[in-house]
C-alpha cells in the first residue's frame, strides 16, 4: 500500500493489468495486508460526502474502485518464499494460463507498459510454457536477481537454456534478469512443487522454472522496450527515484514540483 504519487502501488500493478485485457486479478496477500482489500472495495460514504461537497475532481479519483477486472483476495499462511505465493493461486488458475506480476516492480511510466499484452501473444504463438520479462542489468547487481541463460531467439525474445536465482557476477549466465512479469501454464504448478525449498526455506519460482527447462518446455524471455521501464519500489533508492519521476510527470503538480525542486538544488 506505500503510495508513489498519487497512487498506492497495488492501483499502479492492477490498472497495468486491466489495461493489458486481463480480466480477473488474484492477490496473494498475507496476515495485515487487509488494507489492500479494503482500498478496491467501495466506500459509500466518502462517496455520498464528495458528491454533497461538489467534489467532483476527487470523485473522479475514486473511479479505480470500479475496475473492470474481478478482483480475489487469498493470504499465504507462511511466507515460505515467492514460489509457494503462486501456488496459493492454483484453484484460482485451474486450466487456464495465467499471468504473475510481483507487486515490488511498476512497468512504464504510470504503470502503461503494454508489455504483458505482448508476453501473452508470444506466450500464445509459441505454444510456451513460461514467458518471462527480462531487462539488462549491470552486471553488479546480478546478486538482486534471477538471471537467465539465454538460448537463441528473435528480435526482442530468446529462449532460456537456463535461469539461476541471485548469483553473484562471477557466476552469472548473463546480464539479463527477470523483471518481475511472468505467464505460465499450470504446469508451473508441479514444478513448484517439486522444488526444494533454499537454505533459508523459501521455495524459489526461479527454481520451478528451470525444471520447466530442464523437462525441454518452451520458456521464453521477452526484453523490456524503453515504454516498459520498470520502477523497482523494493529498495529505498529506487523507490525515491520512482517517487520524483512520478511527481514530476504528474499532470496537474509536475510542473511546480521541477521549479520546486531546482530551487531546493540550488
Ligand atoms: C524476485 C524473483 C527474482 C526477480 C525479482 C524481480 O526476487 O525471485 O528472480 O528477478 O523478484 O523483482 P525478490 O526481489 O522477491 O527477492
Amino acid at each position: 500500500m506505500l503510495a508513489v504519487a498519487r497512487k498506492p502501488i497495488v492501483q499502479y500493478v492492477a490498472e497495468e493489468l486491466v489495461a493489458n485485457q486481463i480480466e480477473s486479478i488474484l492477490f496473494v496477500t498475507g496476515r495485515s495486508k487487509s488494507s489492500i482489500e479494503n482500498h478496491f472495495d467501495s466506500d459509500p460514504e466518502l462517496t455520498r460526502i464528495l458528491t454533497e461537497g461538489k467534489k467532483e475532481d476527487l470523485l473522479a479519483e475514486l473511479k479505480y474502485e470500479e475496475m473492470a477486472a474481478h478482483i480475489f483476495y487469498t493470504r499465504q499462511r507462511v511466507q515460505r518464499g515467492l514460489g509457494d505465493a503462486i501456488l496459493c493461486g492454483e484453484n484460482f488458475a485451474g486450466e487456464q494460463p495465467f499471468i504473475v506480476a510481483l507487486g515490488d516492480s511498476i512497468l512504464g511510466m504510470h504503470g502503461s507498459s503494454p508489455c504483458v499484452a505482448r508476453m501473452s501473444e508470444l506466450f500464445e504463438s509459441n505454444r510456451a510454457s513460461c514467458v518471462i520479462a527480462v531487462e539488462e542489468v549491470p552486471l553488479e547487481e546480478t546478486r538482486h536477481y534471477g538471471i537467465i541463460d539465454p538460448g537463441e531467439g528473435e528480435g526482442d525474445w530468446t529462449r532460456i537454456k537456463n535461469l539461476v536465482e541471485k548469483p553473484d557476477p562471477a557466476k552469472a549466465p548473463s546480464r539479463w534478469a527477470i523483471a518481475g512479469r511472468y505467464a505460465f501454464s499450470p504446469l508451473i504448478f508441479d514444478m513448484i512443487r517439486r522444488v526444494q525449498p533454499d537454505k533459508r526455506g523459501e521455495i524459489q519460482l526461479t527454481d520451478a522454472i528451470q525444471l520447466l527447462c530442464e523437462e525441454g518446455k518452451r520458456v521464453i524471455a521477452l526484453k523490456l522496450r524503453p515504454e516498459d521501464k520498470r520502477y523497482d519500489i523494493g529498495n529505498f533508492p529506487s523507490y525515491f527515484e520512482t517517487f520524483v519521476e512520478f511527481a514530476l510527470a504528474d499532470p496537474l503538480y509536475g510542473g511546480d514540483l521541477r521549479k520546486r525542486l531546482k530551487e531546493i538544488l540550488g
